[in-house]
């Protein structure tokens, strides 16, 4: 199913690429089998930015041109996986540890293409931990203010973000309002993102089913 979307998502851009276009790619397996689906027309992809340096030398094993995301003047898709949506849309991301990165692509891109199996489509945000990029000395403060929220913060040992840092993974952690949430975890000293993209969530979800790939938009 995820080869089956990654596929779906070259198939929506294709014909909409023109000479100067951009894409930003995501991380993660589902990422990956987009990629590995660039690759085979990279004659026709001008240029990439990528969320993580793993994505970053998938896309160059692959012959396809990799640009700093500051050298590029606008981003046209941004194409990733996620470890949750809702039927809003808002996602929660970051289970590769790349959220940070992921969310500034996401910022700057004109159209978000989620791509994901529909194991991934939830009611309600929450049932996957949610990750924290946290500032490695700020670990305990933030860990602390997580439980306040009402989360159980779990250190992801032996993990350091492509920016140095750390990741809180919260657990038993249900969020009801992702657009308030988003806000006060990014409001919490040290915190650098968190794993909710509900200000800028995907403008379109490609979903795999044993039944074929869904197309949703935001609800
Ligand atoms: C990476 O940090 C994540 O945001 C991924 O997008 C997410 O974990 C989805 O990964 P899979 O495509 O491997 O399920």
């Amino acid at each position: 199913m995820k080869q089956a979307v990654a596929a779906a998502a070259l198939e929506y851009i294709r014909p909409k690429l023109e000479d100067d276009s951009v894409i930003g790619i995501g991380t993660g397996s589902t990422a990956n089998y987009f990629i590995d689906a660039l690759g085979g027309i990279r004659a026709e992809v001008e240029a990439t930015v990528a969320s993580s340096e793993v994505s970053a030398q998938r896309l160059r094993d692959n012959g396809l041109p990799v640009y700093d995301l500051n050298s590029v003047d606008r981003v046209s898709f941004y194409i990733d996986g996620a470890d949750e949506s809702n039927r809003a849309l808002q996602l929660i991301k970051g289970g590769g540890g790349a959220l940070t990165r992921e969310k500034i692509v996401a910022a700057v891109a004109t159209e978000f293409i989620c791509i994901c199996d529909e194991s991934k489509l939830v009611h309600t945000l929450g049932d996957f931990p949610l990750p924290v990029e946290v500032i490695p000395m700020a670990r305990s403060h933030v860990a602390r203010e997580m439980v306040k929220l009402g989360g159980d913060p779990v250190y992801r040992e032996g993990f350091t973000t492509d920016n140095g840092n750390i990741i809180l993974d919260v657990y038993n952690f249900p969020v009801a309002a992702p657009l308030e949430i988003e806000r006060k975890i990014d409001g919490i000293v040290g915190v650098v993102t968190n794993g909710l993209f509900a200000h800028r969530p995907a403008d379109i979800l490609l979903l795999g089913t044993p039944g074929g790939v869904e197309t949703l938009y935001p609800q």
